[in-house]
């Protein structure tokens, strides 16, 4: 039996629609979940919507329509994102689902067995923006008087209710010696930081459920209170595994190998959702792996300033592997960068239509011309023959190490090296000349330049899936030889190869 390997995206609030910031998770989760996939493993890939809370049922109001028929529009708009960026998720949940609300009501009945819920009132700050409690000491006054949460920007209100208490400040000590024991719970080492000095500077019991409002999911014997929405939304990782039935067989995915989240909803998977898993009884997640996040031609994305990117309209723009690649290669996963279209642009002509198009049309079409399109054997070989062979061999170890640690553009920077390499020595060795001088010599490196193309094409199967199998095929690749263990199988001498074609156009701005 395969190993397990379960990675899952934030689920995304349903009060607004899909942006490129939603993709960007999405996407990142995908080339985890594809890349896992091609290295023998089974794998679990689940994304959805969180549909309660306070601020989807605000946004639904402002709309006129119910919170569900709100929901319902909002998340079909999700999956079709979801879908438009490639994703290759084997569920989609919603929290609006009977099955989620089962789950729920157990983990509560858990949690609440084992001492950590009591009844309370709550008096405080809240931000319904980033549906969260706030401390004094969170907050920052703007000149005109508003108080907002300091690292979001998000306004706050006073709120007094009665509430039923998560007792957090129990798990402390804990939750310290854990991340302790698991120093690669937490990625990158500045979300780790950030989150072991939150944790260190004390932790105070919160509520976990509401009263003011009731779109949520009922409390379990308790009339008038639903749960408050990042327990719902975080207990949707283990309603997928088919939680609470014991017998469920997707239960043997949990717990999670990596929850892929933006940054600043790392203290909710990396501080109360190991605790409420741990009060449960229940093994927390293996790694939560922040990303930073995105601005637009270098501003901050918002209605107001008009400038909120769909990630359909640049799939239509510019291609669906080309985003798909420039997203992963712009910037380190978990800092912060902008999306601008002279980026994309040059992304696309220098890497993919210049270094990896050109290097794969050039030496195809050479085969095709001087060797009737036959894959030739390699002659002997050189010293710069086996120089490039052996980057090409190293290259599998390397990037399945980054993608473990999430540094995708790593990953990428790594494959580029190995590109970098073949064009130089496709270059040097001048196998068009060689075709006039000596055939045997030109035949052995174009073998060693379709050896290396083919181990770049294979590992870039997971972020540019569909370039990546029309690739392949010319290389004359069986589809069934396109994982990693493959690699280790050479190709068959004297295929007949398919007549090559352009992978990448070059994008050329449209005439104003
Ligand atoms: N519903 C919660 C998550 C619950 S998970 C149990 C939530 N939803 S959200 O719709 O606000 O989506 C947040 C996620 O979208 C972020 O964590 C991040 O992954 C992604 N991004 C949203 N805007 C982004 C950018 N501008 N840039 C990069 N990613 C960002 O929080």
């Amino acid at each position: 039996m395969k190993p397990a390997f379960y990675v899952t995206t934030p689920i995304y609030y349903v009060n607004g629609a899909p942006h490129i910031g939603h993709a960007y998770t999405s996407v990142a989760a995908d080339v985890m979940a594809r890349f896992k996939r091609l290295d023998g493993y089974d794998v679990f890939f689940l994304t959805g919507t969180d549909e309660h809370g306070q601020k989807v049922e605000q946004a639904a109001a402002a709309a006129g329509v119910t919170p569900q028929a709100f929901a319902d529009q909002v998340s079909a708009d999700f999956k079709d994102m979801t879908r438009a960026i490639g994703a290759s998720n084997d569920d989609w949940i919603r929290t609006t689902e009977e099955r989620h609300e089962r789950s729920c009501a157990e983990l509560w009945r858990r949690i609440e067995a084992a001492g950590d819920i009591y009844l309370d009132h709550y008096e405080g700050w809240y931000a319904v923006r980033d549906e969260a409690f706030y401390d004094e000491g969170e907050l920052t006054t703007r000149p005109d008087g508003t108080r907002i949460a300091t690292a979001s920007g998000a306004p706050v209100q006073w709120v007094r209710e009665p509430n039923y208490f998560f007792r957090l400040s129990a798990w402390q000590d804990r939750l310290l010696a854990f991340y302790e024991q698991h120093p690669d719970f937490i990625a990158p080492v500045s979300s780790r930081n950030e989150v072991i000095s939150f944790v260190k500077s004390g932790l105070r019991d919160f509520p976990v459920s509401r009263t003011t409002f009731s779109w949520g999911i009922p409390v379990p014997d308790a009339p008038g209170h639903v749960m408050y929405v990042w327990l719902d939304a975080l207990t949707n990782y283990i309603t997928a595994c088919g939680f609470p039935d014991e017998d469920a067989p997707r239960l043997r995915f949990w717990p999670a190998d990596v929850h892929m989240v933006g940054k600043e909803i790392t203290r909710f998977h990396a501080v109360y959702w190991p605790a409420f898993l741990m009060s449960a009884g229940l093994k927390p997640p293996k790694r939560v792996s922040a990303n930073g996040w995105w601005l637009v031609e270098g501003e901050k994305m918002s209605k107001s300033l008009g400038n909120v990117l769909d990630p359909r309209d640049l799939v239509a723009t510019y291609g669906l592997d080309q985003i798909r690649y420039y997203l992963l290669r712009e910037k380190p996963f978990g800092g912060d960068g902008s999306i601008t279209a002279k980026g994309i642009a040059t992304r696309i002509n220098v890497e993919l239509a210049n270094d990896l198009g050109n290097l794969a049309q050039r030496s195809l079409s050479l085969i095709a011309r001087n060797l009737g399109g036959v894959l030739p054997a390699k002659g002997v070989e050189s010293l710069e023959d086996a120089g490039l062979l052996t980057a090409a061999d190293a290259l599998p170890a390397l990037v399945r190490a980054a993608i473990d640690r999430q540094t995708f553009h790593e990953a990428l920077e790594e494959i580029w090296k190995v590109i970098r390499a073949a064009n130089g020595y496709i270059d040097r060795q001048a196998p068009w000349a060689l075709n006039k001088t000596d055939k045997e010599r030109m035949a052995t490196v174009l073998r060693v330049l379709v050896d290396t193309i083919r181990v770049v094409a294979t590992l870039l199967q997971p972020f540019m899936p569909t370039s990546m199998a029309a690739m392949l095929d010319q290389l004359g690749v069986p589809v069934h030889a396109r994982t990693i263990e493959a690699l280790s199988a050479p190709l068959a001498d004297g295929i007949q190869l398919p007549a090559p074609r352009g992978v990448f156009p070059r994008y050329v701005e449209p005439a104003a």
